[in-house]
């Protein structure tokens, strides 16, 4: 690229991650009076509500491709909805107002907001299979890492590639049993599993992440997570490729019907084919991404994590709220 071309490139323009961060500011906000309540709709409700406010403020005419389901079962953040003012950019939008609902309703760790968001008509809808067999990590594993080869090669690739050690490889994985053959697997490699009780996206994003100690992030876990993930690995410029799970005949004929391909692995240009991605995410509780609400008298404090692919920014933003505005 010239030195013009470079200049032109990065010539400000509009970052809407910037602006969405309030949705998921206010989402996490309002989840975290339920967080250990043992309550997940009760937080999932009050997090949606505070979302959908809040997005409804923000400059731009967005589809939500990957949402709370479909309109009949979610009354709010339905898959196909339009938020925003209906003014400025056409994008697709993907949100998911807590990623750990579980784990916010027990008072654990790692659940996050988040938002993502690509133009319009490029965010892959894998609604129809819910299941995705995933695996991501930072730059140093493309052209390296592939979901089809087996798992102790891949670690054994990215290790040689990051110039570290099998030994000093870290894997988070979803500890689910049908995982027990692979977390076996990466132990048999030499490598060690870090054990995810929920919430694949800030673990695919941490495994993308210069500065984490996590180097891959493997697994089967939602479709939908899939492809907002890709938005932030993006922005990361990592590594990220999934490949759909279906559980029976009728979800694997029904994922055909939309359009879906079945035995295919989707790199992060097919599950999101958009350049100009952004991502959000606020931590609802404490990890390894972000920092969760926390309350000190009068002031409510977050973090967030702001992405933005054209640029390949990333923006750690800590805010705080006076409580009395909030509860
Ligand atoms: P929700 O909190 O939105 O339910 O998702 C949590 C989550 O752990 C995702 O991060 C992950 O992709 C998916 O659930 C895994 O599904 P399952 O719990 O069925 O294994």
């Amino acid at each position: 690229m010239s030195e013009h071309e470079k200049f032109q490139d990065l010539r400000p323009d509009r970052n809407l991650a910037l602006e969405l961060v309030r949705a998921t500011e206010a989402a996490a906000i309002r989840a975290a009076p339920f967080i250990g309540r043992g309550d997940k709709n009760a937080a999932d409700g009050a997090a949606v509500d505070a979302m959908r406010k809040f997005l409804g403020t923000v400059d731009f005419d967005g589809v939500v491709v990957i949402g709370e389901g479909e309109k009949d079962e979610a009354p709010m953040l339905f898959n196909g909805e339009h938020v925003g003012t209906g003014n400025g950019p056409a994008c697709d939008i993907a949100v998911d107002p807590i990623d750990g609902t579980s784990l916010t309703a027990a008072g654990r760790q790692n659940a996050i907001s988040m938002i993502a968001v690509s133009d319009r008509g490029t965010m892959l809808d894998a609604s129809t299979v819910f299941y995705m067999d995933k695996i991501a990590c930072g730059p140093e594993g493309i052209g390296i890492v592939d979901i089809r080869k087996p798992i102790g090669e891949n670690i054994r690739a990215l290790a040689k590639a990051k110039g570290k050690d099998v030994s000093e490889m870290r894997v988070a994985v979803l500890d689910r049993p049908r995982h027990a053959q692979l977390i076996e697997d990466v132990r048999e490699a030499g490598a060690g599993t870090r054990l995810l009780l929920d919430g694949d996206v800030a673990g695919s994003i941490n495994a993308a992440r210069h500065d984490s100690s996590i180097d891959l992030c493997v697994g089967t876990g939602g479709s939908p997570e899939g492809v907002a993930t890709a938005c932030a690995i993006k922005a990361l410029g990592g590594f990220i490729q999934g490949r759909l799970a279906p559980k029976t005949d009728e979800e694997r004929q029904a994922g055909i019907d939309a359009g879906l391909k079945m035995d295919f692995v989707y790199e992060a240009d097919d599950l999101v084919s958009g350049q100009n991605t952004f991502f959000v995410a606020t931590g609802v509780t404490n990890g390894g991404l972000v920092r969760g609400v926390r309350r000190k008298g009068p002031i409510i404090t977050t973090e967030s994590i702001v992405m933005r692919s054209r640029s390949g920014t990333v923006r750690r933003i800590q805010a705080d709220h006076l409580a009395d505005r909030w509860y």
